[in-house]
């Protein structure tokens, strides 16, 4: 079967977690402080701070913004749950504003009708490794007088303009073990700002200021060095992930017929975290033969974040017609960089032959 995902795990991250291990600092110590100053450098931020995963990375940016009880923040409905449940874990209301069909990322018209005195904050996600409107966005975010924050689990390595995604807002990323460049688990916010630098480490470490002094309440969410190490070897190869991954998204271009393909609009650098096409017919019938052809394939994400039971129960009946569209229709197919070519050309057969025979 060729799977939808899978992590690339070479000698260097086997020697980075060996050396770790060898100076029994397991922690968060000199690894997780190296893998902060690559990161910052790789998205131009001022400064990156590690945490324990891309929801800890979420949850920590707002409560930095200081996002709390009545206050309202705009998001995407089309994401994974994370993007707007650490929204309600800080006790504000996420609004969800449709999406565009042709980026299937935060519609700036729409995110602007929600616009409101209660508007705390905005995260837009850069969806699948295509970044977001980030003008527009920006701009509704600018004229609210808000923060823009940059849902950019999974978008590493992704520009917009020429500028790395994470260096327009607060950035947050995620490191988990399928992300364009993984650590198991693993998270990562930058900005360019001192004060959300200093609280994002407060919050990441039971808000201690020194040891055992305790300024605001704060979490154990803290990287460890093994985790950092396995990132600091990942990092190294970004370009090299991304690369393969956007030639591989040419040769699906090139070759796949009868379907609706993913485009990378201009202007924005795609790094296909998911190829995500649309199959506006048995998109379901579609998956199941692609499966029998020995092709892995991934619906993200079939229940809209607004249809999910807890936030239907917490915000009511909300309507986003292109995102529910688009759950209906979207299909992700194998694009990682350890595909080969034969195996695409066996997804590009299985998937032709699919979509002709729905
Ligand atoms: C768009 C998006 N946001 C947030 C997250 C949360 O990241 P993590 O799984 O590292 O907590 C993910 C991870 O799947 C994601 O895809």
């Amino acid at each position: 079967m060729i799977s939808i995902s899978r992590p690339i795990i070479e000698d260097e991250e086997r020697q980075a977690v060996l050396e770790v291990l060898e100076t029994g600092q397991l922690a968060q110590g000199p690894r997780v402080a190296m893998l902060e100053r690559r990161f910052a450098e790789q998205c131009c931020t001022k400064h990156a701070i590690a945490v324990s995963s891309g929801t800890a990375a979420l949850h920590l940016a707002l409560l930095a913004h200081g996002v709390g009880p009545g206050d309202e923040v705009i998001t995407s409905p089309f994401s994974f749950v994370a993007t707007a449940s650490t929204i309600m874990m800080t006790g504000a209301k996420p609004l969800f504003a449709d999406v565009r069909e042709d980026d299937f990322c935060l519609d700036p018209a729409s995110v602007r009708r929600l616009l409101s005195p209660r508007t705390r904050a905005i995260i837009g996600v850069h969806l699948f490794g295509q970044p977001f409107d980030v003008d527009a966005v920006s701009r509704c975010a600018a004229d609210a007088g808000v923060p823009l924050i940059e849902d950019a689990a999974q978008a590493i390595g992704g520009r917009y303009g020429g500028r790395p995604v994470g260096s327009f807002g607060t950035g947050c990323f995620s490191l988990y073990a399928t992300k364009n460049i993984m650590c198991g688990e693993g998270g990562i916010v930058t900005t360019n700002d001192g004060i959300l630098d200093e609280q994002v480490r407060l919050l990441r470490s039971h808000g201690a200021s020194q040891q055992y002094q305790h300024v605001r309440l704060g979490y154990n969410l803290r990287m460890n060095d093994l985790c950092a190490a396995i990132g600091v070897a990942q990092l190294a190869k970004l370009e090299r992930f991304t690369c393969r991954r956007r030639e591989n998204a040419a040769f699906l271009d090139a070759r796949i017929q009868g379907t609706k393909l993913p485009r990378e609009l201009p202007g924005r650098y795609h790094v296909y975290h998911q190829y995500t096409v649309r199959i506006e017919r048995d998109r379901d019938g579609v998956a199941a033969r692609l499966h029998h052809a020995g092709v892995g394939t991934g619906v993200f994400y079939r229940t809209p974040i607004h249809k999910q039971p807890f936030v239907r129960e917490a915000v009511g009946d909300v309507s986003c017609p292109v995102a529910e569209r688009l759950a209906n229709e979207v299909l992700s197919l194998p694009v990682h960089p350890s595909v080969t070519d034969q195996e695409l050309l066996q997804v590009v057969t299985a998937l032709n032959g699919a979509v002709r025979g729905a």
